[in-house]
């Protein structure tokens, strides 16, 4: 009889420890086939433009291949929704926190946090602009400044001895966040060079379409104000814009000419109706880049402080060729 109740328990201790090293054990760190799983609690900003979206995919899809188990928080583009999320990673004991910083300020005490739990940080996408740069690992994303240059770039080189005066209209990406700063700063830094060429009027458009289109009718309505050009911080907004235009019977890509920034796949197609100009690559695909460093992290090797992604710049002219290969 005691022989059997020894064997009964050690059964029950047996199927017992199977099924906890199947399941999540609870403290935030993934077991499966009684492997620990790297647990990665990540932030996203929202959904604010398919760009946004595509981000959203990679990093899952990634995730899922590289068998990191994925802890995703959408933050509905709102500062304080990040730090929550932030402190509940902290919370359950996460193996390591990304996310993608709405705005550039206002992180300092919540990596504080995650540094004193143990636990690193991997920028993503946006940077983060903090006194101690060792509250985080590492910064995956674009470099927003070159972006910002690139739009400038090519749109000297398309109005060089076209016209005298060139007036531009800036549609601004959200206020605060590393895209909307460093892509103005990027495009003033080439323009600065070419005083004919005049930024007459700028606004944000917090890199969403229907603000695209508002604050171009708002442009628009301003009969004082000639418009040659439109320097969007995003595809969306130049498409919000390009709506406007042609409801005041203006040709985008015709009577304004338009850049922008993402390299969508609909940002091809409207290149390909003439309605847009030239569109500046900002890649949304960081997933596989970003599981390669948290794996990196978890196994204690050493990363550079930026990784860039690469990226190009889409003129209309190589559109139709180019539209097959767009990923998103
Ligand atoms: O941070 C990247 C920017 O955010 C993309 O250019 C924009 O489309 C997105 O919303």
């Amino acid at each position: 009889m005691r022989g059997k109740i020894v064997i009964i328990t050690l059964l029950g201790l047996l199927i017992m420890s199977l099924v906890l090293a199947a399941c999540d054990d609870g403290m935030g760190k993934g077991i499966e086939h009684g492997e620990k799983r790297i647990v990665l609690g990540f932030s996203q900003i929202g959904a604010e433009s398919v760009w946004r979206s595509a981000n959203t995919k990679s990093i899952i899809e990634a995730a899922e291949e590289s068998g990191i188990e994925l802890k995703f928080q959408d933050a509905q583009q709102r500062h304080e929704n990040q730090i929550k999320a932030i402190r509940a990673f902290i919370a359950q004991q996460v193996d390591v926190i990304s996310f993608s910083p709405v705005v550039e300020s206002g992180w300092d005490a919540v990596l504080k946090e995650a540094k004193d739990a143990g636990i690193p940080v991997i920028v993503a996408d946006r940077t983060v602009d903090v006194k101690d740069d060792s509250l985080y690992v590492t910064v995956i994303g674009s470099d927003f400044t070159e972006e910002g240059r690139r739009c400038a770039r090519w749109l000297v080189e398309k109005m060089k001895g076209v016209k005298e005066e060139v007036n531009i209209a800036e549609i601004q990406g959200t206020p605060g966040s590393a895209p909307a700063i460093d892509r103005k700063k990027g495009f003033e830094e080439i323009l600065k060079d070419y005083p004919n060429f005049k930024i007459v009027k700028t606004e944000t458009g917090d890199f969403l379409r229907s603000r695209g289109k508002e604050v171009m009718e708002e442009f628009l309505k301003d009969g004082d104000l000639k418009i040659d050009v439109l320097f969007a911080h995003n595809d969306d907004m130049a498409l919000g814009a390009i709506e406007a235009m042609e409801e005041h019977g203006i040709k985008p890509g015709k009577d304004i000419l338009i850049v922008s920034v993402d390299a969508s796949r609909l940002a091809f197609e409207a290149m390909i109706a003439g309605k847009l100009n030239c569109t500046v690559e900002c890649n949304p695909l960081i997933g596989p880049q970003l599981m390669k460093a948290v794996r990196d992290v978890v196994e204690g090797k050493t990363l550079p402080k930026r990784i860039f992604v690469e990226e190009s710049v889409f003129p209309a002219e190589v559109a139709a060729e180019e539209l097959p290969n767009r990923k998103y």
